[in-house]
């Protein structure tokens, strides 16, 4: 009974239920390379299972010969069918090249982290400069002056980040207005920030590069500090404390 069967349509159910079982029937889902993979091996199983001898291969290749020779039916609809696979199948093939290698114009998928968690050294420092009051004007002072130096082409003169090349830069300088970034931040972290630049982010914060300098490489300790404190006082924020 099996065996009146014709061999083409046996191992098309073979392919195709295979599929069905890796594609459907297994938790959790393959990925589609290993499905891929999996439906490759199994039509080369099949193609040596029905190459073995020479009337089974026969009867496998030869209603696929007829077919296109145009000897298994006529009229309209098995041109049609013809057509449908010759064209269909170079279409198909020709339009997955085409979307593997079609440069794609949009943004990583990956997720940045604005504001990681600092290193461990840097975590619970103080501001010096905050246990001086008698001083606290002059370092004010200090810290315009910091700012107006290097940070200003970049952060802004109103603190916006809307600084004069600041259009250049992806990712944009932080606004220091907006509350979501120093005034919500901790001093200590802030210091971080201003002394390792983009260079400092961790890996969770790429893949994007910042532009923001290392400014550890430029400017003193006190300075770094006094430019803190002078964005704090000109925002009108305070740091975050954990009190
Ligand atoms: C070349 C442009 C540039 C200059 C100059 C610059 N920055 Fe930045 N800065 C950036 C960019 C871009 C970012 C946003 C990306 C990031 O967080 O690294 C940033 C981020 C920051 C942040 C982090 C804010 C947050 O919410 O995490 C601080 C603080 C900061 N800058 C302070 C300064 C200070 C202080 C100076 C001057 C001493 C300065 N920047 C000079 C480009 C610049």
């Amino acid at each position: 009974m099996l065996r009146r069967i014709p061999i083409l349509t046996k191992v098309t159910a073979v392919v195709i239920g295979v599929y069905i079982l890796i594609r459907f029937v297994i938790h959790p889902p393959l990925p589609f390379s290993l499905v891929l993979m999996y439906m490759t091996l199994t039509v080369i199983g099949v193609l040596v299972y029905v190459s073995i001898y020479d009337d089974v291969w026969r009867d496998f290749v030869t209603p696929i010969a007829e077919f296109f020779r145009g000897a298994t039916g006529k009229g309209l609809v098995w041109s049609a069918a013809r057509g449908v696979v010759l064209v269909g199948i170079p279409f198909l093939v020709g339009y997955g090249f085409y979307q593997k290698v079609m440069p794609s114009l949009d943004p990583p998928a990956e997720q940045r982290v604005v504001h990681p968690a600092p290193p461990f050294e840097v975590t619970g420092l103080n501001n010096p400069l905050r246990h001086q009051p008698d001083k606290y004007q002059d370092y004010l002072r200090l810290g315009a002056k910091v700012y107006f130096q290097n940070c200003v082409f970049c952060h802004g003169d109103r603190f916006d980040g809307e600084g004069e090349f600041a259009h250049g830069f992806n990712l944009p300088p932080a606004n220091f207005m907006d509350p979501g970034t120093i005034a919500q931040l901790q001093e200590s972290f802030v210091f971080w920030r201003v002394s390792t630049g983009g260079p400092g982010l961790p890996a969770e914060s790429k893949p994007w590069n910042s532009a923001m300098p290392r400014w550890q490489e430029r400017l003193s300790e006190t300075e770094r500090w006094a430019v803190i404190m002078f964005l704090y006082e000109q925002t009108g924020s305070k740091p975050r404390t954990w009190h």
